[in-house]
């Protein structure tokens, strides 16, 4: 790329990103279901991450109050509460985000006098649940967002990452009055060290998102944007992703098998394996802390990130989520085993609170699927308990 396009790669860019990335853009979106879409309806960005935050900058103002799942994902709720929004939490279940619930809160919003601004999803192995929203919640939340006059920010960076299932249209392709935000990335089909993302949305909104990022970085990486560009025109990527999707399949295998074989049935201890993307997502009997377990898991020299922290309602303190792309599959089975020491370890403590709380069901080995939301005290619906 230096040698052949230098001149280009260590100048200034448009804000908009380079036109002929946006174009290779253009053409990746339309086989993926997004057609027609001319470069007025689209924007490069420095990573979703950014797009996050110039979407907050552009359509919240400090009290607004925006709709997300009830877990979503960290660096979203850091980027509206930095903006001072206040944030609605909706319950999701193995369907992804309960749309029901959604206009529910929304009646209630609009009752007590608050106008939401916009809905927040993350509509494909959603991070950190791992769960994919459902063909008709995602027509349900276009016409929700038309009832409730929403915006839809649609953020699928994992999107490309499907091990098992049918691919479901994304909510933008889908949507046909301009009220999806569509943001998507490099960083887990390519490498998230190039900092590159992309918003898909109507050229209005586009046009104030690149007003609001001229302020902030003038514009994205050229180096970076040209090899990416490069990497499309040749040809590469596609290939990249089936590499890499095979590579994360595997792993998932391994890990959630590993999983299963070393944890207790009786310990009741449960997840489910998500069709892509690259989380398990796993639930605690109700009276374990996640926090708690760390302490362990960290002894066993085991890391997870707690569920509480993806909970805009500070719930979800007996959930962790844990990521199984990057470790080899070696060191998955090594963590697997590692971490049913850790909960071995925990289950002999606080027998007096255990007992309080713990959900006699768990008492049962968990095979019907049967257990229910309640019983296993989740705040996330596992119809298909594993463990
Ligand atoms: C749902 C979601 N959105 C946005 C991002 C940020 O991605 P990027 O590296 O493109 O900034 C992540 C990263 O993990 C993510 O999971």
């Amino acid at each position: 790329v230096l040698g052949e396009h230098g001149a280009l790669a260590l100048q200034y860019g448009p804000t908009e990103g380079d036109a002929g990335l946006l174009a290779e853009i253009a053409r990746l979106m339309e086989a993926d279901g997004t057609v027609g879409l001319g470069p007025d309806r689209l924007m490069v960005t420095s990573g979703s991450q950014q797009a996050l935050d110039l979407v907050s900058r552009v359509f919240l103002a400090p009290g607004d109050a925006v709709l997300c799942g009830l877990p979503t994902y960290l660096g979203a709720l850091g980027a509206f509460s930095a903006a001072g929004a206040r944030l609605a939490g909706v319950p999701l279940d193995e369907h992804g985000l309960r749309i029901d619930i959604l206009e529910q809160r929304l009646v209630e919003l609009r009752r007590s006098g608050v106008r939401p601004k916009l809905v927040y999803v993350v509509p494909d192995f959603q991070n950190p649940a791992g769960v994919t929203l459902g063909l008709e919640r995602r027509t349900d939340l276009l016409q929700i967002a038309r009832d409730f006059e929403l915006l839809v920010v649609e953020d699928s960076p994992y999107r490309a990452l499907r091990y098992a299932g049918q691919a479901l249209p994304s909510v933008a392709s889908l949507d046909r009055e301009g009220r999806v935000i569509g943001l998507y990335t490099f960083s887990k089909i390519l490498s998230p060290g190039l900092r590159l993302g992309w918003v898909v949305a109507d050229p209005e909104i586009v046009a104030r998102l690149v007003v609001a990022k001229q302020a902030v970085d003038l514009c994205t990486s050229s180096l970076a944007q040209v090899l990416a560009r490069e990497f499309l025109r040749t040809g590469r990527l596609e290939a990249w992703i089936e590499r890499t999707r095979a590579l994360y399949a595997l792993k998932l295998e391994a890990f959630a098998g590993a999983l299963e074989d070393a944890l207790e049935p009786s310990w009741g201890v449960c997840f489910r394996r998500p069709e892509g993307g690259l989380f398990l997502w796993v639930a605690l009997p109700a009276w374990m802390s996640a926090r708690r377990l760390l302490d362990h898991a960290l002894r066993e020299n085991v890391a997870f990130v707690c569920g509480s922290a993806f909970h805009c309602d500070g719930s979800g303190a007996n959930t962790l989520r844990l990521n199984f792309s990057y470790p080899s599959v070696e060191q998955l089975r090594e963590a697997a085993r590692r971490l049913a020491r850790a909960l071995a370890r925990m289950r002999t403590e606080v027998p007096a609170a255990r007992a309080q709380t713990e959900p006699r069901s768990i008492e049962v080995p968990l095979a019907s699927g049967e257990h229910s939301l309640d019983q296993l005290s989740w705040n996330l619906a596992l119809t298909e308990v594993v463990v």
